[in-house]
């Protein structure tokens, strides 16, 4: 158990116990530290609220509120630190001992989400946090074409990603980028429109569990004869909030398609939409080159090793021969090592060195919950808001899209 302040070098504190008195539950102790070593912390009735006033209490994923008889009496005081609680995203698991069903049944009708009888079953509390972790599943609405108005004269933003080695994140990044900016304000939130050119093996659709569909490949093998409407057929509207082109439901030839072809979709998605978020293959093509002049920001993503240090140099030194703007590229360093990992900072200042080029961008490692999240086809928002990646990528949105009202304003 730690203390409730925070503790640089440490875990962060992800959970407390909330109780009368912490000793009275010696098993859940154990428990807690099973599950979560050092990472948690203990809390009095009379703590909690002033507590969740607390910066420190954004990365509380659950509270674990402990009651016995004695504790009936404050009845009303639990349920409002449950929906305190619960306004702020936080889970609570009900540990109970001798409590009345009335109680009970009260507390979880207030929102408590999980119930477990004290003394502890062997792992029911490890199962009911796993329970309360397991990413809730929204209702995904009907994905329908949008209509697009026609003549539109929108001048979006483009960003592309592309991972300069697989695997190290660019889908990853497109997806969470293109949510986070579609849900940026609320209701004022800009029009986001993410375009998987991934065209072989994008996997947009299997992140955002999108169909792929064959109308996307009519559109992108006659783009000469599309308009408003053919485009606005290929897209989907996703939870209301975006629009998404995803990969053909047949693979496509790379070179099938001619930087004319993309510059056309990207000029009809920049006309219509605020932002153009790209997910771009590993491999250069013919029209790689086409999206780097378009993009206004064009993300390199990276892992701390050799193979993508040597393909960042080749990559690089493409672009160069070519004398395309390379000063478009922001790296980003996916599984960056963390805050407190003084070799990890010395790795990546070593590796900026050693390839010249400046690292921007670190986006943590998230952990499981990361591809859980893909694998159920929903935005890191929606599964894992607290996740240290979900955070990061969350303030890149806000950060781009702070500058880009600026420029907005001042033009
Ligand atoms: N920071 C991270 N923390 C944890 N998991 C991550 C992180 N970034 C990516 N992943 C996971 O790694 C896997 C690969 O990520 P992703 O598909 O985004 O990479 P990519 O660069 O698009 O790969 P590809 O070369 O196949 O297109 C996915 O399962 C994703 O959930
Ligand atoms: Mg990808």
């Amino acid at each position: 158990m730690s203390s409730v302040m925070p503790q640089p070098q440490t875990a962060p504190i992800v959970a407390c116990t909330i109780s009368r008195d912490v000793q009275n539950f010696d098993l859940l102790i154990e428990d807690m530290e099973t599950v979560l070593g050092e990472s948690w912390g203990d809390l009095g009735f009379g703590e909690v609220l002033a507590f969740l006033r607390q910066p420190e209490s954004d990365a509380m994923e659950f509270f674990a509120l402990a009651m016995d008889k004695e504790d009936e009496d404050n009845l009303v005081l639990m349920s409002e630190i449950i929906t305190h609680a619960k306004e702020r995203n936080i889970k609570v698991i009900l540990i109970a001992e001798d409590v009345t069903p009335a109680s009970l049944h009260s507390l979880l009708r207030n929102g408590a989400d999980e119930f477990v009888p004290y003394p502890l079953p062997e792992g029911e509390l490890a199962q009911a946090i796993e329970r309360i972790r397991a990413p809730e599943i929204p209702v995904v609405t009907q994905q329908a074409a949008p209509i697009l108005q026609s003549g539109s004269q929108k001048n979006g933003a483009v960003l592309a990603v592309h991972g300069l080695a697989g695997g190290t994140g660019a889908t990853t990044l497109a997806v969470n980028l293109a949510w986070e900016l579609a849900t940026v304000a609320g209701d004022t939130s800009p029009s986001v429109c993410l375009l998987d050119f991934d065209l072989q093996f994008g996997a947009v659709s299997t992140f955002l569990d999108l169909p792929r569909r064959d109308v996307v490949y009519e559109m992108l093998s006659d783009t000469e004869s599309m308009d408003e409407e053919s485009f606005a057929q290929s897209l989907l509207t996703y939870q209301d909030k975006m629009e998404v082109l995803t990969a053909p439901a047949d693979m496509l030839p790379l070179d099938l398609i001619s930087p004319e072809d993309i510059g056309r979709v990207i000029a009809m998605a920049r006309s219509h939409f605020d932002y153009v978020v790209i997910d771009m293959p590993s491999t250069l093509v013919q029209w790689s080159e086409t999206v780097l002049q378009e993009a206004h920001v064009y993300f390199a993503t990276l892992e701390l090793d050799m193979r993508s240090a040597q393909n960042t140099l080749r990559f690089k030194r493409a672009l160069q021969s070519e004398e395309l703007p390379v000063e478009k590229l922001r790296y980003a360093v996916n599984r960056a090592p963390k805050f407190t990992d003084l070799s990890g900072k010395t790795r990546i200042k070593r590796m900026s060195e050693n390839l010249d080029i400046s690292i921007e961008l670190q986006l943590p490692d998230g952990g499981k919950p990361v591809s859980q999240g893909g694998d159920h086809g929903l935005p890191l928002a929606m599964t894992a808001p607290k996740n240290p990646l979900r955070k990061e990528i969350a303030k890149l949105a806000a950060s781009i899209h702070q500058l880009n009202d600026d420029q907005a304003k001042a033009a």
